[in-house]
Parts: C-alpha cells; sequence; structure tokens
C-alpha cells in the first residue's frame, strides 16, 4: 500500500494523475465513483482537466459505489443525482455511460446482482476511487461486512446516518435507514484503488487500515490484501500513524510530486 501526505490541492493533482495515466493508456476505462466529500476535490481537478482538453471520458464508463434506499427518485440527496451534479455533467461521459445501483428498484436484491453483472459485463473496475467512514467503512460495507461480500442491500450503521446528517439539513431521522453498496469482495476487484481522506475524524479509521489488525471490525483493512492501493491523507487524516510509516510516506510524496 503506497501513502500520499499533503495538503488539499496537492493530493487532487497526484490523485488525478492516475486518471490521466489510465486513459491516455486506453480512453476506454471502467471507474468506479464515490460520493460525499473526499473525492470532490479529485472531481474538480478532473474537471479542469477536461476543460481544458488534456483529458476525456467520451469512451470511458462509470459505476457508482452506493445509493440509499427509501429515497424518492430525484431527491436531491440521492448519490446518483450527487454524482450527476458533482461529477459527472461536468465531464464528458457519453450519456449513460454511468451508472449507479437502483433505489427505486422494486426488488432491491435482484437490482443487487444485476449490478455485479453489469460491472463484470463492462470487463471490471480499473480505477475506484473510496472515501472512508469515521468508522473504517468503505462504500456502505459498515463493521462486520464479509470481506468476500457482494452488492446487496445492507442497514446503515447509527455512526453513518449521524455522520451524513449533515446532508439532511442535520436531521439524522431524515437519513434513509438503508441502502444498496458494492459489497467489498466487489471492491476488491477493481484493478486499482484509490483512497482520499482529510480531516482529524478519519486519523483513527486510517492508522486501523494502515497499521491495525485486520478485522471485519474495521471494513477498510480489507484493502491490506489488495496489491495496488494508494492512500491520499491530509496531515490531520494521517496524524494517528506511527513515526516510521509517516517518514515512508514522506519520502513516497516526495517521489511523486518529483514525476
Ligand atoms: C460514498 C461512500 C462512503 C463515503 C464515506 C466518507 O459513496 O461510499 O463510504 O466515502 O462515508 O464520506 P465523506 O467523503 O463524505 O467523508
Amino acid at each position: 500500500m503506497k501513502i500520499i501526505i499533503g495538503e488539499g490541492q496537492q493530493l487532487a493533482s497526484l490523485a488525478a494523475d492516475h486518471y490521466a495515466r489510465l486513459l491516455t493508456e486506453n480512453p476506454q476505462r471502467v471507474f468506479g465513483l464515490a460520493t460525499g466529500s473526499s473525492p470532490l476535490r479529485v472531481y474538480d481537478e478532473l474537471a479542469a482537466r477536461v476543460d481544458a482538453g488534456e483529458l476525456s471520458f467520451s469512451q470511458a464508463r462509470g459505476f457508482t459505489l452506493d445509493e440509499y434506499l427509501g429515497l424518492p427518485a430525484g431527491h436531491p440527496e440521492t448519490y446518483r443525482r450527487v454524482i450527476d451534479a458533482e461529477f459527472v455533467s461536468r465531464v464528458d461521459f457519453a450519456p449513460g455511460a454511468v451508472r449507479g445501483p437502483d433505489g427505486t428498484a422494486a426488488d432491491p436484491d435482484a437490482e443487487a446482482r444485476a449490478y455485479d453483472a453489469a460491472i463484470a459485463e463492462a470487463g471490471g473496475i480499473d480505477l475506484q476511487i473510496l472515501g472512508i467512514g469515521t468508522n473504517g467503512h468503505i462504500a456502505f460495507n459498515e463493521p462486520g461486512a464479509a470481506f468476500d461480500s457482494r452488492t446487496r442491500r445492507e442497514e446503515l450503521a447509527p455512526q453513518t446516518r449521524a455522520d451524513n446528517a449533515r446532508f439532511f439539513d442535520g436531521d439524522v431521522d431524515a437519513v434513509p435507514t438503508h441502502c444498496l453498496t458494492q459489497g467489498i469482495g466487489t471492491i476488491l476487484e477493481a484493478r486499482e484503488i484509490i483512497l482520499l481522506a482529510s480531516g482529524a475524524g478519519k486519523a483513527d479509521a486510517i492508522a486501523q487500515l494502515v497499521e491495525g489488525e485486520v478485522t471485519t471490525l474495521w471494513p477498510a483493512t480489507a484493502l491490506r490484501s489488495h496489491p495496488n492501493v494508494t492512500l491520499f491523507l491530509d496531515a490531520a487524516a494521517a496524524s494517528g500513524l506511527s513515526a516510521e510509516v509517516r517518514d515512508a510516506a514522506r519520502a513516497a510524496t516526495l517521489a511523486a510530486t518529483a514525476r
């Protein structure tokens, strides 16, 4: 696992370089997309590079990580609406090239199975971007989720609903109780994974991910078995890491920035 520690714009630019490398090699890439605050600067950077004519997603496809169940179609906080507003509509994906789990499906279990099948049919995900929950969740795989889990219906942890109340005018009761989420096993099949974390609230989860025991109680520790993961951390999110790990990360950051 590679770790980069830096400040917001530097991290966004280094993370965007991963997209640029992949798209230069082959424009028909499949990207896994996360909602939430963590990827926003990366999406801004990618939109700027598309505007500047440096990058194009016109032949690429995308699959979002997760979706709330129980919100009406078109609700501004459905992850589908959020990812459209924050990323998809700002770059040049072809119409219909980005798919998310349908949170209004009459049969959520069938929708979950169809979603995994659609990812496989697209050839699998080349690059998955992730955030991390304060409780160590990835996508909506809450503590206890099996490392070989597939896309499925899940219940949100009380901590996650409290964390996400900020998107629902601070009203935790307005946050849905259930979701569809890619499984940890689904996520681990991505050929490359980048994870962004900022702020002291993520420090415990990051320390667990990098140096803690690998356990389903901290879902992100599953990433330790993946051969191609890069973490992009600000100093606060990295503050729980040991001095040795932070020293090594500093060296990796210098090397990445010098490229
Ligand atoms: C979002 C997702 C979640 C978030 C996580 C961090 O699609 O799957 O796992 O990445 O809750 O959220 P932020 O980035 O808002 O701190």
